[in-house]
């Protein structure tokens, strides 16, 4: 799909990955709608980029607050082509802590914003695009999922935040075959760690004990890196149905 005059929709695009993208895609030649339950953020990046831009405070595990955000999207520019599924959380958390097992309220607000979020902006971002007449390579939307290196290579205290991205994962092929016949392609990207700030909460020797287990190149992943993996994902109409590393070659240890 040609991003150039598109709606772009990022989750969780305030911050980090989503902020990112949100950026390339405006100089892409995108509108592009920032959703985020952080109000601070998401208005002065929708000043800053202008009119072009528009940003709707979302919880993205709440029905009604996604359902308003298409509603509101599709009142300003008309239509929505693409989605950026970034939101998330990752509270560190081990299965038996001091007082006992982890409280399953814990367990399940993760996988109510990582996973039921990302399905529910998914799900109504679906029903939105298939209104679109198809475009060049006959495609109505794209929808990219952000999930993790941790999907696959849980480390220590990410019960919660392995087993939401791993869902994600498996979601990602069924999302593709359900919604061929709606001309939306699905993939998703796992990233091990970047320099966002979800990372910045790690301390200086974490960081340097997490960068000597990477092959190469030696160092955290930059953001635009993410970002350009998103555009490639979206501009080459045969990707569909997969997840995506992008991790320096690096297994997770156990911490
Ligand atoms: N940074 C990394 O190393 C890394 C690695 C693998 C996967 N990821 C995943 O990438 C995604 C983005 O992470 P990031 O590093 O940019 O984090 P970040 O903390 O910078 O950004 C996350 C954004 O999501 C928003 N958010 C949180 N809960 C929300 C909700 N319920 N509804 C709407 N918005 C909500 C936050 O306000 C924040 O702006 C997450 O899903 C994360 O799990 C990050």
């Amino acid at each position: 799909m040609k991003i150039n005059g598109k709606t772009f929709v990022a989750t969780g695009g305030a911050s980090g990955f989503g902020e990112v993208s949100i950026r390339r895609f405006h100089a892409l030649g995108a509108n592009v709608v920032i959703c985020d339950l952080n109000r601070e953020r998401g208005e002065a990046l929708e000043k800053e980029l202008g009119e072009k831009s528009l940003f709707v405070k979302t919880d993205v595990a709440s029905e009604a607050e996604v359902t308003a955000l298409f509603e509101e999207a599709v009142k300003k520019f008309g239509k929505v082509h693409i989605l950026l599924n970034c939101a998330g959380i990752a509270p560190p958390k081990r299965i038996l802590g001091k007082e006992g097992p982890l409280p399953l309220d814990a367990f399940k607000k993760v996988i109510d914003i990582n996973l039921v979020g990302t399905f529910n902006v998914l799900s109504k971002a679906a029903w939105v695009m298939s209104k679109n007449e198809p475009g060049e390579d006959e495609e109505r939307g794209v929808i990219i999922n952000t999930a993790s290196a941790a999907a696959y290579e849980g480390q220590i205290g990410q019960a919660a935040y392995s087993a939401s991205k791993g869902g994600i994962v498996s979601l990602t092929l069924t999302a593709a075959r359900d919604l061929a016949r709606n001309a939306v392609r699905v993939c998703s990207i796992a990233p091990s760690t970047f320099k966002t700030p979800m990372a910045d909460t790690l301390s200086a020797e974490v960081i340097e004990s997490l960068s000597k287990q990477i092959p190469f190149p030696q160092r955290l992943g930059n953001p635009e890196e993410f970002a350009g993996l998103v555009q490639f994902l979206v501009e080459n109409g045969y990707m569909n149905g997969t997840t995506i590393r992008i991790d320096g070659a690096v297994r997770m240890g156990p911490r």
